[in-house]
């Protein structure tokens, strides 16, 4: 008895020892293996958190990543920080259904543990990319206490470049790969507010090596994003040219503030009742409401709903193949495993249950247009490609161009289609400053989760040398 408890003192002090070891220098957690995928992956993936300790040192953001080399050439790749939308949006969400290499096997699934499996069409083949939990609360990154949570759009802006200026203290061998900063929708404004905290900061920029930044069905000002509604919606043939022409004659073009004519009120009432039912983040695709957890289970998301709403959705959960929100539900399935959380290497007791997007109550969005934003980085001599899924009714092409225009740059190259497979991808065009424009045909509001193909290959042609799609 004794002798044996001896041993197990020793082995307990050597394995304490070890992993103190561990502790100091690996705080890359390399993952080799991972439940639900088949053998070892095939790419290099490492998750980890990055503490910042800015605007709250007693309540430090920890960032939670997942970071994936490019397949192709990790040292001369582009290195990109990749935000997901939302705000509130998971990394996660990004990594398995939007730029990634991995994918649920929804198709294949029936019950148990979903499986997945290896996805060639993404971003990681030709760069390397960060995949952050932000704003803080989003996905697995967490605060100590409330006060943590609040922060600003501007605030989690400056957080990011701390995060970007510590993870590359951290991973030097980076330190020199031209860096971009992306993401989609409401990254629109997350994005440019990073990348013009770099540009502002000299310590900061002399560290990281940004090149440029790109934003997909970005969200950038209520007017041109609210107001590029219409026009979109009679372009798409969602509605009449006659109730397209009594909207523009009595709204006078201004689709946005509360209507001060009656005309107006019902002409955009009449909008509503014709297109409420059409999938706003895809025209063409089925409406499958939001995907929540198991009807038990209670989100804010699910609370925020009228009773009408969440009643609808819910007989909606027994859901057709064909729905994409069948995919994030599984995800819930996999980010909850405690065996999944153990090979994250996610703190105990950080997150209860993980979600794919969240409400961020404390956030506070505090940057009314991104455009002065566009228009600083952009003159001076930051590279920006701002892309489009064409078939999104929520951040529509037709706004995106609206308010390119207003920055007044001259066209350097006038609109041409773009190709992929030999295919039109879809069209482009360039602008002065390097302020590349492009829609993604076919694609809805996260463009790459619906043409993977074409937006690897818009990527890997905007940061190849030239920068031509
Ligand atoms: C969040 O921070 C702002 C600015 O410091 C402050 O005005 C506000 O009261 C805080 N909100 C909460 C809920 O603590
Ligand atoms: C566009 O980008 C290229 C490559 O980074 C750079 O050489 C050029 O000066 C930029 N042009 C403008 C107008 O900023």
């Amino acid at each position: 008895m004794a002798a044996s408890s001896c041993c197990t003192l020793l082995l307990l002090l050597l394995v304490v020892v070890v992993s103190a070891t561990w502790g100091a220098e690996a705080r890359r957690n390399v993952i080799t293996h991972v439940k639900g995928f088949q053998g070892r992956l095939p790419f290099h993936l490492e998750t980890g958190y990055v503490e910042v300790d800015e605007p709250h040192p007693h309540a430090a953001a920890q960032l939670f990543y997942y970071f994936i080399q490019s397949e192709r050439s990790p040292a001369d790749d582009p290195l990109i920080l990749w935000i997901t939308g939302g705000p509130g949006c998971s990394a996660l969400s990004g990594l398995l259904f939007e730029i990634g290499p991995l994918k649920f096997d929804v198709a294949g699934y029936t019950e148990g543990f979903p499986q997945l499996f290896y996805f060639q069409d993404s971003w990681t083949k030709v760069s390397n990319v960060i995949f952050l939990d932000a704003p803080v609360g989003t996905g697995f990154s967490y605060a100590r206490d409330e006060q943590g949570y609040n922060v600003s759009l501007t605030q989690t802006g400056r957080q990011l470049v701390v995060f970007l200026t510590k993870w590359l203290a951290d991973h030097p061998e980076f330190a020199s790969n031209p860096l971009y900063i992306g993401g989609d929708s409401y990254s629109g404004y997350t994005v440019p507010v990073t990348a013009l905290q770099i540009a502002n900061d000299d310590d900061a920029r002399a560290r990281l090596n940004l090149k440029g930044y790109l934003v997909g069905n970005a969200g950038t000002d209520n007017k041109y994003d609210t107001g590029g509604k219409v026009p979109f919606m009679h372009g798409m043939g969602l509605i009449s040219d006659e109730m397209y022409e009594a909207a523009r004659s009595s709204c006078r073009g201004d689709y946005v503030s509360t209507p001060t004519n009656a005309e107006c009120a019902n002409a955009l009432q009449a909008i509503n009742m014709a297109t409420f039912a059409v999938n706003p983040v895809h025209i063409l695709e089925p409406i499958c409401g939001f995907a929540l957890r198991e009807p038990s289970s209670s989100s804010s998301w699910r609370r925020a709903m009228p009773e009408q709403q969440q009643k609808m959705v819910e007989q909606r959960l027994g859901l057709p193949v064909e729905c994409r929100d069948n995919g994030y539900r599984l995800s819930y399935l996999w980010a909850d495993d405690p065996e999944v959380r153990a090979t994250l290497g996610i703190h105990e007791g950080s997150i209860a249950s993980w979600s794919r997007c969240t409400a961020l109550p404390l956030f506070r969005h505090d940057v009314e247009s991104a455009i002065p934003y566009h228009a600083e980085l952009t003159q001076r001599g930051y590279r920006a490609l701002v892309y489009n899924g064409d078939h999104d009714l929520d951040m529509t092409f037709v706004g995106t161009q609206q308010w390119i225009r207003t920055l007044g740059y001259d066209v350097v190259t006038a609109w041409r289609p773009w190709y992929s497979n030999r295919q039109v991808a879809g069209f482009t065009t360039v602008y002065d400053h390097n302020l590349t424009f492009a829609t993604v045909k076919g694609a809805g509001h996260t463009a790459p989760e619906y043409r993977p193909k074409e937006c690897l290959d818009m990527l890997d042609r905007w940061t190849s040398p030239g920068g031509e799609l």
